[in-house]
């Protein structure tokens, strides 16, 4: 049994998520669920290999050697069936500057990249900040549930210019792991209009309930036309050390790819980001599988949390990610009023309508935590809605 429970005091660590969280919301008791990275600690077998590492006294500079390598494709093979044999495996120093460096090749200044908001945000930065056009195919929110709109999708790729489509899967932020056919009917469409697709899986290992991640280039040809992007962070809590495991398997796409890399200087692997990859992708996989149980169960204490005690908000069922999509538009208020509400109340939360198109009045929770933090959170949650109900 590994440790979910313990506290760990990030502050003054240069913690994004508690350092640079305002200081209002410091001052109510601050509640950290934003920011994508874990409040649980690090498997113990990878804080061992960091500190054998640290043990050297020499952190030069490294590269993706052969039991690096080896490492990262046995995990791509016995977890998600993905025999990555014929694909280049290019490291980056994120899934981020993956994601530009795609934009940059692939793409033409005024071209259009599509994406699927609501979505994480740096999609629709990185590919403003590279001077394209972002192209919106919003999800359609049914039932309770996001599915995508293949007619748009249609419309959107059929352009000449259009040549990238940035796909989330598994959805941060609305927590679906894309089923096999809703991703060859993504895949068919993309392939009849030239569309590239690079898959950010950034969220692989992150699995709910049973569901079953489909690695979009194992689909029928769509290994031609795509662009695999893994990395340790998520699943293992590392996206301090920078380093990501982008996997191409038709040529032309692996050159142009690797030729945009290499003119921002990115490829090496951080020293730590080394051992730590290896221990994880060869010892860790119990961890995984204890840490998915984890988030399971908080998603539980949340959907039963809200069902009773404020059921006029929703949560959206998740099937993969450790984050929650919190629909709080029964509280009619717009953006600023909602996130006043929230941050007054020591929730230091991700904004709905930082995720685009139909994120406006929902939240993200970030669940990644030891379950009585999220306790905390959710009566203080509570009283934030039960105040702003009485302020109407
Ligand atoms: C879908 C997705 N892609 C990429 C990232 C960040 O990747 P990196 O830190 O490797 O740049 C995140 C972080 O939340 C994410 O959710």
């Amino acid at each position: 049994m590994y440790d979910f429970k313990t506290h760990i005091d990030r502050t003054a660590t240069g913690s994004i998520k508690t350092d640079i969280a305002p200081e209002s919301v410091k001052d109510s008791g601050l509640v950290p669920l934003s920011v994508a990275d874990m409040e649980l600690q690090v498997a113990p077998e990878i804080v061992e290999a960091i500190k054998q590492a640290a043990d050297k006294g020499i952190f030069g500079y490294t590269y993706a050697d052969k039991e690096y390598i080896d490492a990262v494709r046995s995990w791509m093979k016995t977890r998600h069936s993905f025999d990555t044999e014929g694909f280049k495996l290019i490291t980056t120093n994120g899934v981020v500057p993956a994601l530009r460096f795609a934009v940059e090749a692939f793409c033409e200044k005024g071209e259009g990249v599509v994406i699927q908001p609501p979505v994480y945000m740096m999609f629709k930065s990185a590919i403003e900040t590279a001077e394209r056009r972002v192209v919106e195919n919003p999800l359609i929110f049914d039932n309770g549930r996001y599915v995508m709109d293949y007619d748009d999708l249609d419309k959107k790729t059929a352009p000449e210019d259009v040549k990238l489509l940035l796909l989330c899967s598994p959805h941060n932020p609305v927590g679906r792991v894309w089923s096999k056919d809703e991703l060859i009917r993504l895949g068919e469409i993309c392939k009849r209009n030239g569309v590239i697709v690079v898959a950010d899986e950034i969220h692989n290992d992150l699995l709910l309930n049973g569901a079953e991640h489909t690695v979009f280039a194992m689909l029928p040809g769509m290994d031609d036309i795509s662009i695999t992007c893994t990395a340790t962070s998520k699943t293992f809590n590392l996206a301090g050390l920078s380093c990501s495991n982008i996997f191409i398997k038709n040529e032309t796409i692996a050159e142009g790819f690797k030729k945009a890399a290499d003119r921002a200087g990115a490829g090496l692997v951080p020293y730590f980001a080394r051992s730590a990859t290896i221990a994880a992708y060869t010892q860790c996989a119990a961890w995984v599988d204890e840490l998915n149980s984890h988030i399971a169960a908080n998603f539980e204490l949340m959907y039963a949390f809200i069902e009773k005690e404020l059921p006029m908000l929703k949560v959206i069922r998740a099937e993969g990610t450790y984050l929650a999509w919190l629909d709080m538009r029964a509280l009619e208020v717009d953006d600023n009023a909602l996130e006043e509400i929230v941050l007054a109340h020591g929730l230091a939360l991700d904004e709905g309508y930082l995720f685009g198109s139909g994120g406006s009045g929902f939240e993200r929770w970030n669940l990644a935590l030891p379950a009585d933090i999220l306790e905390k959170a959710l009566l203080q949650l509570k009283t934030a809605v039960h105040k702003a109900l009485s302020l109407r």
